[in-house]
């Protein structure tokens, strides 16, 4: 009961925007997200019942976008593209020397709750392959070096 309890404002004001209630998913799971850190089963229970469609919907939205997580995710959430042009330009070893700078795999989170990593599709930003996103932010053209700068600033 989380979203219509602690943020009925919230839901509210998103409900407003959409005449049809099943556009205001993808907004409602964002607001969960946001107040939860990940999108919880209840979430989605909520988000099912306040949008009117099935648990299974809404299931199927959370698995498609990678932006959704549906388990708790660290500080810090590092996207690294492994799509085509990032590939060519090395996005596996990068992947490879954050998992050991890290001490986990793609997929994983360390255990101080500091760093999730996990491999995406493409973002968007080919002409600055390679690259990786942390929380909101780009991070172009990476080379094993930037990287070792950018997690030092992380912590
Ligand atoms: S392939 Fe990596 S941003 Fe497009």
């Amino acid at each position: 009961m989380m979203l219509r309890e602690q943020k009925a404002k919230a839901v509210e004001k998103i409900l407003k925007r959409y005449p049809d209630r099943r556009s205001a998913i993808i907004p409602l799971l964002w607001l969960v997200q946001r107040t939860a850190g990940y999108v919880t089963p209840d979430g989605i229970t909520e988000v099912a019942e306040i949008t009117g469609v099935t648990l299974t919907q809404v299931q199927e939205i959370v698995s498609f976008y990678t932006m959704f997580h549906q388990k708790p995710v660290g500080r810090y959430l590092i996207s690294v593209c492994d799509n085509i042009s990032c590939s060519l330009l090395g996005a596996e070893q990068l992947v490879e020397h954050l998992e050991g700078r890290l001490g986990i795999r793609a997929g994983e989170t360390t255990a101080n709750g500091l760093f999730s990593l996990q491999t995406v599709e493409c973002l968007g930003a080919c002409n600055m392959a390679p690259v990786m996103i942390i929380n909101e932010t780009l991070y172009p053209n990476l080379t094993t070096e930037k990287i070792d700068q950018i997690l030092k600033n992380c912590t």
